[in-house]
């Protein structure tokens, strides 16, 4: 089956002083148009890096792809020549960064900035760019937009700053939109605002979404389907049902149990993660921290296994569960 979007085997490394760091390993992660696909890890898993090659937008070196896949529409980006990525980017693909107060020029006009985006990458007069801005930020459901177009960066608050970056990002028509950690930096309720304007867009303008966040909750708020990146690996990936109600990699239950119910809840760290020496070669990458570690993850790591469903996950756990599950299914054809 084709994916609209699709990375196969991607193999990435950094050149480092100390030699070469493998940072992204990524087996299989594919999603449809107009879905809204999550990506959650925890700092330095290798999110922003993925972004990054996926809009080629990495300095190589030092950055070096040793090999993989990354098709979208059928295509492979990573063979495409600049050239053609500045036809991709912007048109195609769009990114919001993650951090919003770099991205924006602090001594231009909101307006400026987005006619620029828009004359360059859709050729139109000044005038016609300067509406089609306008209407760029209604749609962003931001307020007074003939007001708001004059002002500077620092005179928005933060909400309305990330707004304005969605406004750029989706101002010339992308169909992808690569959104890392959109609402970092930002309080609760400006959070949900954010949230929801992400989840509208991706049903009205049948956008499709890479959501990337380090917090599942936020995941869960916009996506259908999500991966779980522990150290540049895919460890579990599925539905936002399978994966976050019923995980199997004891890296996701780490990062759930890490989100408090509810304002009494005190969080156990030793219920959280163990400590200990990292696995050898061809271990399992989360072995010193996992609750659930047997002998064996110290010198294997299996591959995605399908445990049910369109649920994978790379854990021994997941072998015994997917051999359980094959189990009933056979017993319940028998009965
Ligand atoms: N230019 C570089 N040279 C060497 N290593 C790098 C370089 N850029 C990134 N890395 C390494 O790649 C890994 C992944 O970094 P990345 O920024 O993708 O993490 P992240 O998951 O986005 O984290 P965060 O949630 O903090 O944004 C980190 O270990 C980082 O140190
Ligand atoms: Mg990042």
């Amino acid at each position: 089956m084709n994916h609209y979007f699709e990375i196969k085997d991607l193999k990435l490394s950094f050149k480092t002083y100390e030699g070469k760091k493998r940072v992204l390993d990524i087996e299989h992660l594919a999603f449809n148009k107009g879905e809204a696909y999550g990506l959650i890890g925890e700092s330095g898993a290798g999110k922003t890096v993925l972004a990054l090659t996926i809009l080629k937008l990495l300095a190589t070196p030092p950055a070096l792809v040793e090999s993989g896949q990354i098709l979208f529409n059928g295509e492979d980006l990573l063979s495409k020549s600049e050239n053609d990525m500045r036809l991709i980017r912007g048109k195609k693909i769009s990114m919001i960064f993650q951090d919003p107060m770099s991205t924006l020029n602090p001594v231009f006009t909101v307006g400026e900035q987005l006619r620029q985006v828009i004359q360059h990458n859709r050729g139109v007069t000044k005038k016609e760019a300067h509406r089609m801005a306008l209407e760029t930020i209604d749609l962003v459901k931001l307020p007074d937009a003939k007001n708001l177009i004059n002002k500077y960066p620092h005179e928005l608050s933060g909400g309305q700053r990330q707004r304005i970056i969605i406004a750029i990002a989706l101002s010339c028509g992308a169909e992808l939109l690569i959104a890392d950690e959109p609402t970092r930096n930002l309080d609760v309720t400006i959070q949900a605002g954010i949230l929801k304007l992400i989840a509208e867009l991706q049903r009205d303008l049948k956008v499709s979404v890479l959501f990337i966040a380090n917090n599942p909750g936020l995941v869960s708020a916009v996506c259908n389907s999500v991966a779980i990146l522990h150290q540049g690996k895919i460890v579990e990936k599925g539905t936002v049902r399978e994966v976050l109600r019923q995980p199997v990699h004891p890296y996701t239950a780490a990062l759930l149990s890490a989100i408090p119910r509810n304002k009494h809840e005190k969080i156990d760290l030793k219920k959280l993660m163990a400590s200990g020496e990292a696995a050898g070669n061809g271990g399992c990458s989360y072995y010193s921290q996992c609750l659930k570690r047997q002998h064996k993850c110290q010198q294997t790591s299996p591959a995605l296994q399908l445990i049910n469903g369109s649920h994978f996950a790379a854990c021994h756990l997941g072998v015994e569960r997917s051999e359980l599950n094959e189990c009933s299914s056979l017993a319940s054809k028998i009965s």
